[in-house]
Order: structure tokens, then sequence, then C-alpha cells
């Protein structure tokens, strides 16, 4: 069977892997820190597909990238959260390896391994968003990713979704990001921190009365165990993911959403919110089937599948 390399540059972490024709990953391997210069993220990932390269009979290479992706699929013009600007990846990974190498966005990559071996196997659109370090979408429709004439389509993380509202690493204002991220419910935590520590005691306590030493996690086990502010967090950041997709659906008429990112792991505390303002705020949803919001099945590890998967048939 042949191998596939699949590595996922995310904003804050590489994580890669050995993936089968099934999607099977044989190995895998993190990095969890991301250097802030451009010329030093390029080289770990040089280094990563090196590594597994001379370990593994790999016969291809997949990246999916925190960034725009250029529609050849070799260069990531433009990332918010990463110092890449016109970074020839594939070009860098193809002369070290000499291994076919494609790359595609990030989510694009993780929507492609929902839908092909994960829980989306069975639909033909989703809208797939995942919630991270930024907020990132992949869109399939009738079966086919849609890439758009630049290869820039889904990036709905930059959607407006409150005018003149907080600022954005790609340089607008008031983007989904900057409300529904990893990043947002760590800076929306902080702030409830220190602003009102009797409702965020519990919180408190998990990082020793320190709000810089809260964490995606800490705010995840803080709302788990019962948290007034850290409960909070989630339904603010739910309450605009339910924003957002009323409005993905007008646009997009899919059969399913599909939540994913470190945010997701919490389950039904961002879950529940999201569907209750989905609910509100969807137009026609009397006289519209119910469209399900689903959590990823392959969780972390659907970006190095997808990815994996798209460099080893480079026109899909
Ligand atoms: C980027 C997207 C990426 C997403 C998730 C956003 O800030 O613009 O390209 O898919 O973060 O990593
Ligand atoms: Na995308
Ligand atoms: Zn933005």
């Amino acid at each position: 069977m042949s191998l596939s390399i699949g590595i996922d540059v995310g904003g804050t972490k590489i994580a890669a892997g050995v993936v089968d024709e099934a999607g099977t990953m044989i190995t895998k391997i993190r990095r969890p820190s991301l250097a802030s210069d451009a010329a030093s993220i390029a080289r770990t990932v040089v280094d990563i597909a090196q590594e597994l390269a001379s370990e593994y009979a790999a016969a291809s290479i997949g990246v999916g990238a925190a960034g725009f992706v250029d529609k050849s699929r070799r260069t990531v013009s433009f990332a918010p959260n990463i110092a890449w600007r016109d970074e020839p990846l594939a070009d860098r990974l193809e002369d070290a390896t000499g291994l076919p190498t494609v790359i595609e966005n990030d989510a694009n990559a993780a929507a492609w391994g929902e839908f092909t071996f994960g829980v989306a196997s069975h639909a033909s659109s989703i809208v797939f968003v995942t919630l991270g370090t930024g907020v990132g979408g992949g869109l399939i429709i009738d079966g086919q990713l849609l890439r758009g004439t630049h290869g820039f389509a889904g990036e709905i993380g930059h959607v407006n979704l409150v005018p003149d509202g907080l600022q954005c690493g790609c340089g607008g204002r008031g983007c989904w990001e900057q409300y529904s991220s990893g990043t947002a419910l760590v800076r929306m935590a902080r702030d409830a921190a220190e602003t009102s520590p009797d409702l965020a005691a519990t919180l408190l306590r998990l990082v020793d009365g320190d709000p810089s030493r809260i964490t995606g996690y800490t705010v995840m086990e803080a709302a788990r165990r019962g948290c007034t502010a850290a409960i909070r967090c989630f339904n603010e950041a739910g309450r605009h993911v339910g924003i957002a997709l009323a409005d993905l659906v007008s646009v997009l008429d899919p059969d399913m959403f599909v939540l994913a990112g470190g945010v997701s792991e919490a389950g039904s505390l961002i879950r529940v919110p999201a569907e209750e303002s989905f609910r509100d705020q969807q137009i026609g949803g009397d006289y519209r089937p119910t469209i399900p919001i689903v959590t990823a099945a392959l969780g972390n590890d659907a970006g190095i599948i997808g990815a994996a998967d798209l460099g080893r048939r480079p026109a899909a």
C-alpha cells in the first residue's frame, strides 16, 4: 500500500505523520511551538519531512498550511498567524526529499480528511470549521473542495461579524476569528479573571492565581468543573459560531457543519450555545431540514490525514 506524508502547519504547532491509502496513520510526530521567523518555520517543516521520508517509503507529501495557498498548490501566499509571505514551500520540500508535494490550506486539508475518511464520509456538501489558533474553513460542495479562482476560497474566519470590532492578525477588524478561536477564548478568560475574579475562582485556582497562565485547556477544564466565567467564555465563542453558521447556511446550504480544532474538543460546551444561536439566527428555519452541527471524528489528525491524501492525488 502506498504511503504518503501529511504535515499540518497550524498557527502554533506543526504535526506530521505517515498515512496509508485507507487514511490510517502509521506514525505521528509533533513540534509544539512555532518559531516566529519565516525561514526557521520552513526549515522545521523540511526537517520533519526528511526525517519521515528517511524512515518510511513514502511516495508523496501533502501539507496543510494555516494561510492562503495559491491555486497551483505550491506557495503559501499569505498567513495571518504565521510569518510566511509568498513562501515557496512545495519547491523546498521537493528539493529536499525528491517527493512530489502538494500544499493546501490547513482547514481545506482537514475538511478533505473528514470528508474522505471521517464524520462526513456520507455527505456531499459540508462546511468544515476549525476553531484553533485561528478560525479556518473548508467548504466541500457537491463533492468538490471549493478553492475559488486563486485558491483562497473558504477563508471564513475573516468574515466580518462585528463592524469596527477587534483588530485581527489579517489586518482587518471584527473578524469571526477574534470571537471564536482558541486565542479569543483565552483572551476572554484572562479578561474575566482580571475583572471578575469571584466568578473565575475555579479557573484562577487552576493557574495558581496567575491569569497570564490561562490556556485553552485550563478554560475548558474550569468550564467542566462549573466555573461561571469559563462557561460564559464558551457561550460567547459559541454564540458567534452560531451567527456565522446562520450566514453560511444561507450561502451554501450544506448537509452538515463539522466543528474541529482545539475549541471543539470542549464538546457540548461550545456546540450547545452554537446550536442555540444558529437556530435563532438562521432564516426560514421552520421550513428547511435541520442541519446538524457535528464534531470532527478524526480530531487533530484530520489535517495530517487529509493533507497526506491530497498529496497522493494532486488533481483532487
Ligand atoms: C487563516 C486560515 C486558516 C485558519 C486556521 C486563519 O487565520 O486565515 O488560512 O485556515 O486560520 O488555521
Ligand atoms: Na480554507
Ligand atoms: Zn481577520
